[in-house]
């Protein structure tokens, strides 16, 4: 069935990148991951091709195992906010963790990121998947799976609830009256939860975009449910057409089961083009970044997301070990998909650490043959958009250039900003103020 919306871009900015040797490439910096002018060139590329926005992801814990991009990076808010200054439409999208962060702090950085951009703030919600983050925050461990979901449905609630602490038109600003507020427009929360005790209100005016946009990352039978009830959009994996098909299906459906609108919950799977004037060339460049990662390394890497685990004792070239729950309590949804692919696809540890490394991902081709896939993805079903990772230096670059004008020229994708807000941007309705709603009788 085709679409009369269109296509959507987000940017994941993310320094030397998400590998554990794509730093090593003779065009990256190395620094990228703390420098200012990186982070600024790439939110400025996103914004040249209409991105709606751009997206840091972020961790709670290293340790010496942990991929360059994550011992040394910025904190989201802080480098957004430093970007709304660089920037004039493009979103940006912080991502934080409810499992270790105050509802009330959390909620008044993303308002202030959202008055200092002109509202284009948005936050990807996210349970934090790793036991070492609970020792960074004197926790003694991490809450288990299910029970982190519990935590971030209260959290959301309040942050929600916090910012319609003033209606739209609370703050009058009478300089001849004296009148700075209207006190019937000021409304405390007295949230009273679980996990959490917030009373309110919130310290600053209510956002231009209604509340910011809420991401979720997280891709689990309770983090699917979660999603469907709570997020906006969500960030979500890509293995193939179909997988993708039937995750954007499964998510649509819980959300119309839960009374929503499913065309207000946005689905960005995240991609990592390769692109080249020819396929063979591109082929090539993905061998070439491959083959900048050791075993060793690579091994790493898929460790991370069984929390650590150490595969080190097993043959590399011995069919994928059998791990029972390892991982469950980490990354779940990853895991379970890593556990299932090796088993059906028969592959040894080896292929399996590589592929967790550098994943092969379909989008290799010509500019054509990606815009290709992309409309292919969107017209199925399978996204309503794509967040774009960026595999090689000025991988960002090319997709702008090169990709974006096809899908121009083929009708899918606009040709200039829709809105000034991150919300008109992803085509999301504002949310009204639920005390001035509840007055006119509309709650
Ligand atoms: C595509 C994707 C991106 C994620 N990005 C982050 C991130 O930047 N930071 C983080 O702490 N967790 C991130 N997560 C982890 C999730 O928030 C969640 O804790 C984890 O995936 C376990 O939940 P699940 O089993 O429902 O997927 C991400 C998960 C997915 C699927």
């Amino acid at each position: 069935m085709a679409r009369n919306d269109k296509l959507k871009f987000g940017a994941i900015v993310h320094g030397v990148g998400g590998t554990t040797d794509g730093w090593r490439h003779p065009d990256m910096d190395p620094g990228a991951s703390t420098s200012f002018a990186y982070y600024k060139n790439q939110a400025q590329t996103a914004e040249r091709g209409l991105f709606s926005f751009v997206f840091i992801a972020d961790g709670l814990f290293i340790s010496e195992k942990s991929i360059p991009h994550f011992l040394n990076r910025f904190e989201p808010i802080t480098i957004l906010s430093a970007l709304a200054t660089v920037t004039q439409h493009v979103g940006l999208i912080a991502t934080i963790s409810t499992s270790f962060s105050e509802p009330f702090t959390i909620a008044r950085q993303l308002l202030s990121l959202d008055h200092i951009s002109g509202g284009r703030a948005g936050w990807n919600l996210v349970t934090s998947p790793q036991e070492g983050a609970a020792h960074n925050h004197s926790k003694a461990h991490l809450p288990e799976h299910d029970e982190r979901y519990a935590i971030a449905e209260e959290h959301v609630d309040i942050v929600r609830g916090l910012w319609d602490s003033w209606e739209d038109d609370a703050f009058i600003y009478n300089k001849e009256t004296g009148q700075f507020f209207d006190p019937e427009k000021l409304h405390a929360l007295n949230f009273k939860g679980k996990y959490f005790q917030v009373r309110g209100p919130l310290n600053i005016a209510r956002s231009k975009q209604g509340y910011p946009v809420v991401f979720q990352a997280g891709a689990s039978d309770r983090g699917r449910q979660f999603a469907a009830e709570k997020a906006d959009s969500i960030f979500t994996h890509s293995e193939n057409l179909e997988s993708s098909k039937s995750f954007y299906q499964d998510v649509k459906n819980r959300a119309r089961r839960a009374g929503r609108d499913a065309s207000q919950i946005k689905i960005f799977p995240g991609i990592s083009p390769i692109i080249a004037d020819t396929k063979e060339e591109a082929e090539t460049k993905y061998k070439e970044l491959s083959a900048l990662i050791p075993y060793e390394r690579a091994l790493t890497y898929l460790a991370r997301y069984f929390d650590d685990y150490d595969f080190s004792r097993f043959d590399p070239d011995a069919p994928f070990p059998e791990l029972g729950d390892i991982g469950k309590n980490a990354f779940q949804s990853t895991t379970d998909y890593l556990k299932q692919h090796a088993k059906e696809e028969h592959l040894t540890l080896r292929q399996v650490a590589h592929e967790a490394a550098f994943p092969r991902s379909q989008f290799i081709g010509t500019p054509e043959e990606i815009a290709d896939l992309i409309a292919l993805w969107f017209n199925e079903h399978a996204a309503d958009g794509f967040i774009i990772g960026s595999s090689y230096p000025h991988a960002l670059e090319d997709f702008v250039e090169k990709v974006i004008p096809i899908l121009q020229e083929r009708g899918l994708y606009e040709t200039a900003y829709e809105g000034s807000t991150l919300r008109e941007n992803l085509g999301l309705p504002v949310p009204e103020n639920r005390y001035a709603a509840a007055k006119i009788g509309k709650l």
